[in-house]
Protein backbone atom coordinates (compact mmCIF):
# COMPACT_ATOMS: atom_id res chain seq x y z
CA UNK A 1 0.00 0.00 0.00
CA UNK A 2 1.67 3.44 -1.06
CA UNK A 3 1.12 5.80 1.92
CA UNK A 4 0.84 9.34 0.62
CA UNK A 5 2.95 12.03 2.02
CA UNK A 6 5.18 15.15 1.23
CA UNK A 7 8.03 12.65 0.59
CA UNK A 8 5.47 10.83 -2.48
CA UNK A 9 6.31 13.14 -5.57
CA UNK A 10 3.06 11.82 -6.97
CA UNK A 11 0.93 13.24 -4.20
CA UNK A 12 -1.19 16.08 -4.05
CA UNK A 13 -1.59 18.75 -1.76
CA UNK A 14 -3.67 18.15 1.62
CA UNK A 15 -6.78 18.24 1.10
CA UNK A 16 -7.31 18.11 -2.90
CA UNK A 17 -7.54 15.00 -4.92
CA UNK A 18 -4.12 13.48 -6.05
CA UNK A 19 -2.93 15.39 -9.20
CA UNK A 20 -0.81 13.49 -11.57
CA UNK A 21 2.67 15.28 -11.77
CA UNK A 22 5.65 14.42 -13.94
CA UNK A 23 7.52 11.47 -12.80
CA UNK A 24 10.84 12.51 -10.96
CA UNK A 25 13.38 13.02 -13.86
CA UNK A 26 16.78 11.65 -13.89
CA UNK A 27 19.46 14.27 -15.68
CA UNK A 28 20.64 13.36 -18.73
CA UNK A 29 24.21 12.30 -18.25
CA UNK A 30 23.76 9.67 -15.21
CA UNK A 31 21.09 8.01 -17.65
CA UNK A 32 23.53 8.00 -21.12
CA UNK A 33 26.60 7.19 -18.44
CA UNK A 34 24.39 3.89 -17.46
CA UNK A 35 23.19 2.95 -20.33
CA UNK A 36 26.33 3.48 -22.26
CA UNK A 37 27.96 0.07 -19.74
CA UNK A 38 25.18 -1.60 -21.08
CA UNK A 39 26.56 -4.08 -23.89
CA UNK A 40 24.82 -4.53 -27.14
CA UNK A 41 25.29 -6.33 -30.94
CA UNK A 42 25.24 -3.89 -33.74
CA UNK A 43 23.02 -4.32 -36.03
CA UNK A 44 22.70 -2.67 -39.53
CA UNK A 45 18.82 -1.81 -40.26
CA UNK A 46 18.14 -1.35 -44.02
CA UNK A 47 15.07 -0.71 -46.10
CA UNK A 48 14.11 1.45 -48.92
CA UNK A 49 12.37 4.96 -48.99
CA UNK A 50 9.34 5.98 -50.85
CA UNK A 51 10.96 6.03 -54.25
CA UNK A 52 13.37 2.81 -54.03
CA UNK A 53 16.48 4.54 -52.63
CA UNK A 54 18.55 1.97 -50.16
CA UNK A 55 19.38 3.51 -46.62
CA UNK A 56 20.04 2.32 -43.37
CA UNK A 57 21.13 2.68 -40.16
CA UNK A 58 23.29 1.55 -37.29
CA UNK A 59 21.28 0.57 -33.73
CA UNK A 60 21.69 -1.48 -30.79
CA UNK A 61 18.14 -1.15 -29.63
CA UNK A 62 17.12 -4.23 -31.12
CA UNK A 63 15.27 -7.27 -29.31
CA UNK A 64 13.46 -10.15 -29.77
CA UNK A 65 10.12 -9.87 -29.05
CA UNK A 66 8.14 -13.24 -29.41
CA UNK A 67 8.01 -16.98 -30.97
CA UNK A 68 4.66 -16.72 -31.87
CA UNK A 69 4.46 -14.73 -33.92
CA UNK A 70 7.89 -14.24 -34.91
CA UNK A 71 8.36 -10.32 -33.36
CA UNK A 72 11.21 -8.55 -33.27
CA UNK A 73 11.63 -4.80 -32.23
CA UNK A 74 14.15 -1.79 -33.12
CA UNK A 75 13.77 2.03 -31.51
CA UNK A 76 14.57 4.70 -34.12
CA UNK A 77 15.22 8.29 -33.48
CA UNK A 78 12.23 10.03 -34.80
CA UNK A 79 14.66 12.89 -36.28
CA UNK A 80 16.86 10.19 -37.53
CA UNK A 81 17.97 9.45 -41.50
CA UNK A 82 15.82 6.37 -41.84
CA UNK A 83 12.78 7.08 -39.44
CA UNK A 84 10.56 8.21 -42.29
CA UNK A 85 11.39 6.07 -44.57
CA UNK A 86 10.77 3.14 -42.03
CA UNK A 87 7.29 4.45 -41.45
CA UNK A 88 5.78 3.93 -44.59
CA UNK A 89 8.08 0.60 -45.58
CA UNK A 90 6.50 -2.99 -46.65
CA UNK A 91 9.84 -4.55 -45.36
CA UNK A 92 12.90 -3.98 -43.66
CA UNK A 93 15.91 -6.37 -43.09
CA UNK A 94 18.55 -6.36 -39.83
CA UNK A 95 22.25 -7.27 -40.48
CA UNK A 96 23.70 -8.62 -37.08
CA UNK A 97 27.36 -7.50 -37.97
CA UNK A 98 30.67 -9.35 -37.41
CA UNK A 99 33.57 -8.23 -35.03
CA UNK A 100 35.34 -7.02 -38.24
CA UNK A 101 32.50 -4.86 -39.78
CA UNK A 102 33.15 -1.81 -37.47
CA UNK A 103 33.75 0.33 -40.54
CA UNK A 104 29.93 -0.78 -41.81
CA UNK A 105 28.83 0.14 -38.31
CA UNK A 106 30.51 3.62 -38.75
CA UNK A 107 29.18 4.19 -42.02
CA UNK A 108 25.59 3.63 -41.54
CA UNK A 109 25.87 5.42 -37.94
CA UNK A 110 27.50 8.74 -39.81
CA UNK A 111 25.54 12.07 -39.29
CA UNK A 112 23.66 12.64 -42.68
CA UNK A 113 22.20 16.09 -43.35
CA UNK A 114 18.80 16.67 -45.14
CA UNK A 115 19.42 15.30 -49.30
CA UNK A 116 22.05 13.19 -48.57
CA UNK A 117 21.93 9.44 -49.61
CA UNK A 118 23.51 5.92 -48.68
CA UNK A 119 25.83 4.25 -50.58
CA UNK A 120 26.68 0.70 -49.51
CA UNK A 121 27.95 -0.60 -52.42
CA UNK A 122 31.06 -1.20 -50.95
CA UNK A 123 29.88 -3.82 -48.53
CA UNK A 124 29.10 -7.05 -50.83
CA UNK A 125 25.50 -7.92 -49.84
CA UNK A 126 22.36 -9.41 -51.40
CA UNK A 127 18.73 -8.34 -51.41
CA UNK A 128 16.82 -10.26 -49.32
CA UNK A 129 14.07 -12.34 -50.93
CA UNK A 130 11.09 -11.39 -48.99
CA UNK A 131 11.53 -7.82 -49.03
CA UNK A 132 13.96 -6.33 -51.01
CA UNK A 133 16.14 -4.80 -48.53
CA UNK A 134 19.98 -4.72 -48.53
CA UNK A 135 21.28 -7.74 -46.63
CA UNK A 136 24.91 -7.38 -45.93
CA UNK A 137 27.61 -10.66 -46.39
CA UNK A 138 29.62 -11.77 -43.74
CA UNK A 139 27.23 -10.59 -41.22
CA UNK A 140 26.85 -13.27 -38.17
CA UNK A 141 22.90 -13.43 -38.60
CA UNK A 142 20.57 -11.70 -40.76
CA UNK A 143 16.39 -11.42 -39.99
CA UNK A 144 14.24 -9.91 -42.76
CA UNK A 145 10.41 -8.08 -41.35
CA UNK A 146 7.07 -6.66 -42.51
CA UNK A 147 5.91 -4.29 -40.25
CA UNK A 148 3.48 -5.72 -37.12
CA UNK A 149 3.12 -2.45 -34.72
CA UNK A 150 5.02 0.91 -34.22
CA UNK A 151 4.53 2.97 -30.75
CA UNK A 152 5.69 6.29 -30.16
CA UNK A 153 8.38 6.64 -27.65
CA UNK A 154 9.41 9.89 -26.76
CA UNK A 155 11.90 10.80 -29.43
CA UNK A 156 11.99 7.44 -30.97
CA UNK A 157 9.82 5.31 -32.44
CA UNK A 158 9.14 1.86 -31.64
CA UNK A 159 9.07 -0.57 -34.64
CA UNK A 160 7.86 -4.23 -34.30
CA UNK A 161 8.82 -6.83 -37.28
CA UNK A 162 6.98 -9.70 -38.11
CA UNK A 163 9.70 -11.92 -39.03
CA UNK A 164 9.50 -13.25 -42.20
CA UNK A 165 12.91 -14.52 -43.00
CA UNK A 166 16.08 -15.14 -40.91
CA UNK A 167 19.34 -17.20 -41.24
CA UNK A 168 22.56 -17.27 -38.94
CA UNK A 169 25.85 -18.18 -39.65
CA UNK A 170 27.16 -20.41 -37.25
CA UNK A 171 30.41 -20.64 -38.71
CA UNK A 172 31.14 -16.79 -38.78
CA UNK A 173 33.26 -14.69 -37.04
CA UNK A 174 32.28 -13.60 -33.33
CA UNK A 175 29.67 -10.90 -33.25
CA UNK A 176 30.69 -6.94 -33.42
CA UNK A 177 29.47 -5.27 -30.00
CA UNK A 178 29.25 -1.67 -28.52
CA UNK A 179 29.76 -0.75 -24.78
CA UNK A 180 31.00 2.07 -23.34
CA UNK A 181 31.51 4.00 -26.22
CA UNK A 182 33.47 1.75 -28.50
CA UNK A 183 33.31 -1.37 -30.57
CA UNK A 184 34.66 -4.30 -28.99
CA UNK A 185 34.07 -8.67 -29.44
CA UNK A 186 33.35 -11.03 -27.24
CA UNK A 187 35.01 -14.39 -27.31
CA UNK A 188 33.23 -17.21 -28.81
CA UNK A 189 31.11 -19.59 -26.45
CA UNK A 190 32.66 -22.69 -26.32
CA UNK A 191 29.33 -24.33 -26.35
C1 LIG B 1 26.66 1.82 -31.77
C2 LIG B 1 25.51 2.72 -32.16
C3 LIG B 1 24.20 2.34 -31.85
C4 LIG B 1 23.13 3.12 -32.22
N1 LIG B 1 21.86 2.70 -31.91
C5 LIG B 1 20.81 3.42 -32.35
C6 LIG B 1 19.49 2.94 -32.14
O1 LIG B 1 19.27 1.90 -31.55
N2 LIG B 1 18.48 3.69 -32.66
C7 LIG B 1 18.69 4.87 -33.32
O2 LIG B 1 17.73 5.49 -33.77
N3 LIG B 1 19.94 5.34 -33.52
C8 LIG B 1 20.99 4.64 -33.06
N4 LIG B 1 22.26 5.10 -33.27
C9 LIG B 1 22.44 6.39 -33.97
C10 LIG B 1 22.38 6.24 -35.47
O3 LIG B 1 23.14 5.13 -35.94
C11 LIG B 1 22.99 7.49 -36.15
O4 LIG B 1 24.28 7.68 -35.66
C12 LIG B 1 22.22 8.70 -35.86
O5 LIG B 1 20.89 8.52 -36.24
C13 LIG B 1 22.86 9.89 -36.58
O6 LIG B 1 22.54 9.84 -37.90
P1 LIG B 1 21.57 10.97 -38.52
O7 LIG B 1 22.18 12.28 -38.16
O8 LIG B 1 21.56 10.68 -39.97
O9 LIG B 1 20.25 10.72 -37.89
C14 LIG B 1 23.36 4.35 -32.90
C15 LIG B 1 24.67 4.74 -33.20
C16 LIG B 1 25.73 3.94 -32.84
C17 LIG B 1 27.13 4.37 -33.18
Amino acid sequence: MTVMGASDPWAGAAGSPPTPLEPPSVADQPFLDAMARLAGGVVVLTTRDVVGRDCGVTVTACSAVSLDPPLVLVSVRRSGFVHDALSVSEGWALTMLAADQGDLARYASRHRAPGDRDDFSRWPHRRGSRTGALIFADGVAAVECVPYDSLDAGDHTIVVGRVVAAAAEPASQPPLVYVDRGYTTVPRSSG
